[in-house]
């Protein structure tokens, strides 16, 4: 399955005319496959049991003898109209009560046992009709699953869904009362028909529930996916592989549990954003959510769509720059993307998306994205072909878990506090100073990282604290942070010990007690040096450990702000705030050297330095995000690996090393 670059196609939008002048310039451009047909479920049935397969069939053809394979997805993100008025109970219904309706996408519900019956049909009669077809070389099940359920669906099936769920992880009334704590405000249940989805309420929820719920959500999704994985499978050959395409950090689903029974995961880039985070999103941002992508299932990924022009619906984001959409692929390929398709093959004239544009323009004249991305293919295939499946291998781990992100939506404690901002506050502090980082779940083996971050462990089980004095024991590098150890899997506040409960050995203290610093930020003393912490501040009492840096304002001016403890024959930290950017650094220049963690290569602000690597051999990336030349001092025995690479690095502009290690 050697597939490199790709665009996503919609010939349906376009004259039969056209496709075979896209399909011989998708040929010089070097596109090797294309992702069609996930929003073209009225094309391809426009009456129940009417199928009409031709046109596609005919697209597959006639782009094969180009050269070009195809991915196809199914549609379900996309129900039809004929659907919709002969079953309009399938419409999500918001936690307001309010029916979300046809005329956009996304407008099913996801438990709704119609619409599955009309997804079997389909997605049926689409797996029989192109499992023998040599062109089509795998599938893609719906289309970013969880994207516009930001409230997911509330409808009498979904809460009836929820209640059978909640069954099979209860048993009895008597157990999900005791989990829910709903002795509070007269919350008990006799019986779990009484139990409702969390719907607007008149005051505030109980959040275990809520915690309940979203992992309900997410696993309703997770089911979702497999109900048609399911159907594939039984009727398609293995060598059609089933992929998904991911939205990096979005958290409508847990991406460790939907990757699960893929062949491997896909993601969509967009470092336009959705054009509001103008001029784009931070590239340490796009830098994370690739090695998100990755950790979901530890191994390289697929990038389904790769941003090629302007983004944006009603308003839009701003133009690339010159080198800018190849410098983002090539970041994209850096973090481990094996091939990189491109959304979308030509920018359309009519619907919601007339203005995310592609890499060709309305006029469908190969333009200056269609030459730079052209000339980029040309340039970087010999290397792709070189380092399919070779992945990053970092030294430092993030833990990343969907239960404390959850926990902390439901009681962020200070407005301003999010898990993602935690997290990314860490993940920057390493991608400042080029050390590349891998996330892993919290199920994932501690053992293979050197140092291993683990922000807001807030929900706490005796398994997983385990696993953590285990990994110190052995010798391992562990920053906790402050709101560890806090509640327990139910969302409950523990009441056994001090915080963080049975970590505090590990870590070697207590937390006596704690200041929420809303709208203030707190000093921190390090040394001769003082900086800056955020949002929040426990009150450290030492119980071995030994003190980095001290609180130097408030009440508690004195107290410890971030100590270490040696245990069994490794380290602990523990960080009681989150870190301004330059207590950050601090932080990390005293971790990395402890852990024997080192830079890549160290280079000017907004040069970024990735690498993959196999048995004896570096690929070191070398990414320009910058508008001006930036000079770098290359070891002189990395290797140039692409063609005509010049000592300095021009604006948006990318190099390639290897190296023997
Ligand atoms: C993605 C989606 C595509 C397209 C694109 C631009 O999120 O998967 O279908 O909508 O955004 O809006
Ligand atoms: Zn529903």
């Amino acid at each position: 399955m050697a597939v490199y670059f790709g665009a996503d196609y919609y010939p349906e939008h376009w004259p039969r005319e056209r496709w075979e002048t896209d399909a011989a310039l998708m040929e010089e451009m070097g596109i090797d496959v294309v992702r069609m047909a996930e929003f073209s479920w009225e094309k391809m049935e426009p009456r129940e049991g009417e199928f009409h397969f031709e046109w596609l069939k005919e697209a597959i053809t006639l782009l094969a003898a180009h050269g070009i394979k195809t991915v196809l997805g199914t549609p379900t993100a996309a129900p039809p109209a004929w659907i919709i008025e002969k079953n309009p109970e399938i419409q999500p219904i918001d936690s307001n009560g309010i029916q979300h309706h046809f005329g956009g996408r996304h407008h099913d519900c996801q438990s709704n046992a119609v619409y599955r019956e009309h997804i079997r049909r389909f997605v049926t009669k689409m797996a029989e009709t192109f499992r023998d077809n040599p062109n089509v070389i795998g599938w893609q099940i719906d289309n970013e699953l969880g994207n516009s359920h930001g409230d997911l669906c509330f409808c009498p099936s979904c809460e009836n869904r929820f209640r059978d769920w909640l069954r099979e992880k209860y048993g009895t009334i008597d157990a999900l009362n005791k989990a829910w704590g709903t002795a509070f405000w007269s919350q008990g249940y006799s019986s779990f028909e009484q139990v409702q989805a969390p719907k607007i309420t008149a005051s505030g929820k109980n959040p275990s529930q809520m915690l309940d719920w979203k992992r309900f959500c997410s696993d309703l999704i997770v089911e979702f996916q497999q109900f048609q994985i399911d159907i594939i499978r039984s009727i398609c050959p293995p060598s059609q592989f089933i992929t998904h395409n991911f939205m990096g950090f979005a958290d409508k689903v847990s991406y460790f549990d939907l990757g699960k029974s893929l062949d491997f995961a896909s993601h969509d880039q967009y470092p336009g954003g959705y054009f509001a985070q103008a001029p784009h999103q931070p590239n340490e941002r796009l830098a994370a959510e690739l090695d998100f992508v990755r950790g979901t299932k530890e191994k390289n990924f697929w990038i389904m769509e790769q941003q090629s022009g302007i983004t944006g619906w009603e308003c839009m984001g701003r133009a690339p720059k010159p080198g800018q959409l190849s410098m983002w692929s090539m970041q994209s390929i850096a973090h481990g993307a094996d091939t990189i398709v491109y959304f979308r093959w030509r920018v359309c004239t009519v619907g919601t998306e007339q203005y995310w544009h592609g890499i060709l323009p309305h006029s469908g004249k190969p333009g200056r994205r269609y030459q730079e991305l052209k000339s980029f293919i040309h340039k970087v295939r010999p290397l792709m072909a070189e380092i399919q499946g070779v992945s990053p291998k970092p030294d430092v781990g993030i833990v990343f878990s969907y239960d404390q992100e959850y926990a902390m939506q439901i009681q962020p404690h200070n407005p301003e506090l999010t898990y993602i901002g935690q997290v990314m506050r860490y993940y920057k502090g390493f991608y400042k100073k080029n050390i590349p980082v891998d996330f892993l779940s919290d199920q994932g083996d501690f053992s293979r990282y050197k140092l291993l971050i683990a922000p807001l462990q807030y929900l706490m089980d005796p398994v997983l604290e385990k696993k953590y004095a285990d990994y110190v024991r052995a010798g391992g590098h562990l920053l906790l942070t402050m709101r560890t150890g806090v509640k327990d899997r139910n969302n409950i506040c523990m009441s056994d010990r001090e915080l963080p409960g049975a970590l505090s050995e590990v870590v070697g203290l207590e937390v006596s007690d704690y200041d929420c610093l809303w709208e203030t930020s707190l000093k921190v003393k390090w040394g001769s040096k003082e900086y800056r912490a955020e949002k929040w501040s426990d009150i450290i009492e030492l119980k071995g450990a030994s003190s980095l840096a001290e609180c130097a304002s408030e009440f508690y001016a004195g107290s410890p702000a971030v100590t270490v403890n040696s245990y069994g024959d490794g380290l602990a930290y523990y960080v009681g705030n989150e870190p301004g950017e330059e207590l950050m650094d601090r932080l990390l220049e005293e971790l990395t050297e402890k852990a024997g963690v080192s830079p890549i290569l160290e280079t000017p602000e907004g040069v970024e330095v990735m690498s993959r690597r196999k048995e004896n051999t570096e690929y070191i990336f070398v990414l320009n995000h910058t508008e001006d030349t930036q000079k770098l001092e290359i070891p002189s025995d990395w290797e140039s690996c692409l063609e005509g690479q010049e000592k300095e690095l021009k604006p948006f502009a990318f190099q390639v090393y290897v190296k023997s290690v």
